[in-house]
Formats: C-alpha cells, sequence, structure tokens
C-alpha cells in the first residue's frame, strides 16, 4: 500500500541478510523503518509490538528463522529459534504455523543447504501472505457493496482494532475488503474502534486517511449504541486463531461489539486468511492461550503533548489492581461469516471450505 505516494510492505528483504519493517508503535504521529539484523532483534520486534498482526507476525518470524539459519544451522539452532520465537506472542496462531512451516522445510535438509533455502521460504511465506489477503479481500467487498446496491447510500462499517496492511504483509485482512470496496467505487465509511489499551485503531485511522477512505474514530463503547440507531451495517474485523468451528478469537473486545451486532440484526464478519485457522483447536474458549498484557499499557496512556512531543500520561497509580487480557472469543453463533481467501462461509461450512487442501496436505 501508499504511505505518501511511495509504495510500501509491512516487511521486506533489505539486502540478503537482514529485513526492514515499519515501526508500530511510532505511528500514527511518525513513520519510521527498523532494520531487523538477527533473530534476537525479530523477536524483540514482535515482543515489543513494533511488528504487530497475526500474520505479520508470523512472517516475520519466518524471517527470524532465516536469520537464525544464516549465523548457524544446526540441528540445535534450528529448534533453538523455533522455540525463541514461538515464545514472543502466545496467541496468535499464524506465529505457529509460521514455524512449523520453516521448521518442516528446514529438517530434510543438510545444515549446508538451510540458510538458502531459509530466506527463499520466508520470501515465499510473505508472497502467499500477500495473495492470499488480496483475493480474501475481493471475497470481502462482496458484503459492503451488496449493502450498498440495497441501500443506494455510504456503507458504514465498523472495525476494531487493526487488520490492515501494517497487520500483513500487504492489504490487511478486514481492511483490504474495505480497501477494495472503495476502490471499485462503493462509497464506504469507516466506524474505527479506538481499542484500548494499545489503540490499534489509531493505526487503522491512519492507513484509512492514507488510502482515502472516509472514517470517525470512535471510543470502544460507543458501537453498541451507534447499531442501536441503525449506523453500522455490518462490522468486520480480522482474528488471531480461528476454530475449525468458526469460534472467532481476535482484539479484546471484539466479543462485546459481535454481541451487541447480534442484537441489532447488524452482520458481522471475520476476515480470516487460512494461517489463522487452528485446525487443531477443539474447544476455543478453554484451550486458546489469552495473552496477559503489561498492566502499564492499562494505567498509561501515551500521545502527543501539547507542543507535539511524544508523552504519556498516568490514568491510575501504581497500587491499582490491573488486568489486560488481549484478547477474546466470539462463539461462532455470533459471527455471520468468515471471510477467507477461497470464499465467505457460514462458520459451520468453513471446514468444508477448506476441506480438498486439507485432505491433500
Ligand atoms: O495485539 P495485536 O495488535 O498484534 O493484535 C492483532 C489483532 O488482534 C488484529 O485485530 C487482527 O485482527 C489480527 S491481524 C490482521
Amino acid at each position: 500500500m501508499r504511505v505518501d505516494g511511495v509504495a510500501w510492505r509491512s516487511i521486506a528483504a533489505d539486502g540478503p541478510h537482514a529485513v526492514r519493517v515499519i515501526d508500530q508503535t511510532r505511528l500514527p504521529f511518525a513513520f519510521a523503518t527498523l532494520r531487523l539484523e538477527s533473530i534476537g532483534e525479530v523477536a524483540r520486534a514482535i515482543r515489543s509490538m513494533q511488528v504487530r498482526g497475526a500474520p505479520l507476525i508470523g512472517v516475520a518470524a519466518a524471517y527470524g528463522v532465516a536469520l537464525a539459519m544464516q549465523r548457524d544451522a544446526g540441528d540445535t539452532a534450528l529448534a533453538d529459534a523455533h522455540a525463541a520465537l514461538l515464545a514472543t506472542r502466545p496467541t496468535a496462531v499464524n506465529l505457529r504455523w509460521a514455524l512449523a512451516r520453516m521448521r518442516s522445510a528446514m529438517q530434510p535438509l543438510p545444515p549446508a543447504a538451510r540458510a538458502e533455502a531459509a530466506w527463499h521460504e520466508a520470501g515465499c511465506v510473505a508472497e502467499e501472505d500477500v495473495a492470499i489477503n488480496r483475493a480474501l479481500g475481493r471475497h470481502g467487498a462482496g458484503p459492503i457493496a451488496a449493502a450498498y446496491a440495497r441501500t443506494r447510500r455510504p456503507v458504514h462499517v465498523l472495525t476494531h482494532c487493526n487488520a490492515g496492511w501494517i497487520a500483513t504483509v500487504d492489504y490487511g485482512t478486514a481492511l483490504s475488503a474495505v480497501y477494495q470496496a472503495h476502490d471499485a467505487g462503493v462509497p464506504v465509511h469507516v466506524w474505527v474502534d479506538e481499542t484500548r489499551p494499545r489503540n490499534q485503531g489509531l493505526l487503522t485511522a491512519w492507513e484509512l486517511a492514507a488510502h482515502g477512505v472516509p472514517h470517525t474514530l470512535i471510543a470502544d463503547n460507543a458501537g453498541g449504541h451507534l447499531m442501536q440507531r441503525g449506523e453500522v451495517d455490518l462490522v468486520i474485523v480480522g482474528a488471531d486463531r480461528v476454530s475449525r468451528g468458526g469460534d472467532v478469537c481476535n482484539k479484546i473486545g471484539t466479543y462485546l461489539k459481535a454481541l451487541a451486532a447480534f442484537d441489532n440484526g447488524v452482520p458481522f464478519y471475520a476476515a480470516v486468511p487460512s494461517p489463522t485457522i487452528d485446525w487443531e483447536l477443539a474447544d476455543a474458549l478453554r484451550e486458546i492461550p489469552i495473552e496477559e498484557r503489561a498492566a502499564d499499557e492499562v494505567r498509561l496512556v501515551s500521545g502527543r503533548d501539547g507542543s507535539g512531543r511524544p508523552a504519556q500520561v498516568a490514568l491510575a497509580d501504581d497500587a491499582t489492581a490491573v488486568a489486560n487480557p488481549a484478547f477474546d472469543v466470539t462463539p461462532a453463533r455470533l459471527v455471520t461469516g468468515i471471510v477467507t481467501e477461497r470464499g465467505i462461509a457460514a462458520p459451520a461450512e468453513l471446514a468444508r471450505l477448506f476441506a480438498p487442501a486439507r485432505a491433500a496436505a
């Protein structure tokens, strides 16, 4: 996607021994990139959320393995790289998926062949992410276009968190649908949930502004009210892990939006690239590890002060007990459709949509 007229990807090879990523902790006020040259730097960037978003952390981890293989391609180094990256964040299954793929590609090879093969494989994971998100967005634009065909007025889409191009290699997931509808001439307006405490909604607003998509930033609690007043035509969110039955684990607060959507008859879609589906899950509510993040993310807010300098203020003192679960699970019964690169499926039909590929795998 473009930033000030220049085409960017969220992660790209920067020569044969490093990757360049966008530092998401600097947005929306500053656009800055980081060069990551080692597995340690990749792991730190994922942990600190300089690199974030389920598909992107998977791709970054793939490159992390590749960088590790350039220093030491032995079996122990491969196992250590896998373990170190897997430990960075627990919830998005894309990380586990990408690491498993890298390990299966490396294990049969002699160590001397691994560095080059790993770099190539990581590049394939990145390119596939782009293709998947492009296809997924084409399908996801369908319900937006259909809402416009029905109403002949701008379509109001509500989204939560950031499921845009910076959360992936390119295009995004939920926002890929919005971009493709907008680019096809469908008038779209997006209600952007602020998404406390990390405020990923600000990243969404930044992306939408860069692409020229009309949008309005709202406090997280506003969505239900807007739905009651008929001001939301559909909700579309991303996902970090989805069960075969269509339960959707996504950024904390998604579940409440789904409940409000259900109560108000507003269609609720999750945009889900196939690497986000965890086919092994039996019970999403019990089995998905929900990341508990630092208390200071809730206690403190960051932004710019009156003179434009980065600033942090405390909302609560250190003695205040804080819980900070970063994700929640929306049960399939609240989900209208799962938007994938293969089309849109009702939650119960998701496994059928992928059945031939899974049988072949
Ligand atoms: O904690 P984050 O910012 O890495 O979480 C990412 C999300 O939850 C996004 O909403 C997203 O849906 C998944 S990425 C397309």
